[in-house]
């Protein structure tokens, strides 16, 4: 399996391979790949010609400095589990002079209030990051189709926000949500809880599950309340917030409105580490 570590590498080798009528994936990661990345690779690899992987911790999505320095990396490991899906996947590995050689900065986009709330609200800065590491990504490598995870789906939807307005001509896929056995959601942060917690923070997703069951009957205050109850019962599930947002554009639900949908979106400390999740009630 190749790696190439420069943008001149990768473009050219890209070159080579692509005939008129292939297709080229993108599949961006920060690395640590766990079972919902290599489902993500997998499909790609199904529906594509030349499949880029590409693994980089981008600084800039990072408002918390020591968030990145325990991000956790172990490129021999995720070059294994790819190898192990196709030994044809190209993987872009660059270090971050090469991805920021006009210096670390983030580009600043409008993104219509999308990134105001939930992850841009707790995390300031970092969907400007984001969106400054994928435009680089999208016009390094030009893929066709770029797939992202739907445990991100706020990012998704800046994603998409962010190729409309750029003009990327590229064809944005969302994948499901891949859970442990227990319902918590696969993250790279999942390795760094302990056997207890990881196994106690499944209450995060069958909270969720509760909460689509309720908003069927209740308004969405009520149904916010209850989750913040729950989680004053789990002293060791920090509630960072509870948010029950219109699925197209983000903003908290004051009122339902029959024929629209709507998400729950939640954030959790255990034991330091923040974990994310949604899933959509109706
Ligand atoms: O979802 C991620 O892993 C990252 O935010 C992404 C899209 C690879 C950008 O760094």
């Amino acid at each position: 399996m190749q790696v190439l570590n420069t943008i001149n590498a990768i473009r050219s080798e890209i070159h080579e391979r692509k005939s008129a009528a292939t297709v080229v994936g993108l599949v961006p990661t920060m690395g640590a790949l766990h079972r919902g990345h290599l489902e993500i690779v997998r499909r790609a690899v199904a529906k594509n010609g030349v499949v880029v992987v590409s693994i980089f911790v981008n600084p800039t999505q990072f408002n918390d400095k020591s968030d990145l320095e325990s991000y956790p990396r172990d490129l021999i490991k995720d070059l294994s589990l790819l190898s192990d899906i196709s030994p044809d996947i190209l993987v872009f590995a660059p270090d971050v002079k090469e991805m920021y050689s006009d210096g670390l900065v983030s580009d600043q986009y409008e993104f219509n209030g999308l990134d105001q709330q939930m992850e841009g609200r707790y995390r300031p800065g970092h969907f400007q990051g984001v969106a400054t590491v994928v435009e680089k990504l999208l016009n390094i490598v030009r893929p066709d189709v770029a797939y992202f995870g739907k445990k991100d789906y706020q990012q998704l939807l800046i994603i998409k926000s962010l190729v409309k307005q750029c003009r990327i001509p590229v064809q944005i896929v969302g994948c499901s949500i891949v859970r442990e056995a227990s319902g918590l959601a696969l993250s790279s942060r999942n390795d760094r809880l302990t056997k207890r917690l990881r196994q106690e923070a499944s209450f995060i997703y069958h909270s969720l599950k509760a909460a689509k069951v309720q908003f069927g009957m209740k308004s969405a205050a009520s149904v916010v309340k209850w989750i913040e109850n729950q989680f004053a019962d789990h002293p060791d599930l920090d509630l960072e917030y509870i948010v029950i947002a219109d699925e197209l554009n983000l903003k908290p639900v004051v009122r339902k409105i029959k024929g629209k949908k709507y998400r729950a979106f939640i954030a959790v400390y255990a034991e330091g580490i923040r974990l994310i999740d949604n899933v959509a009630l109706n």
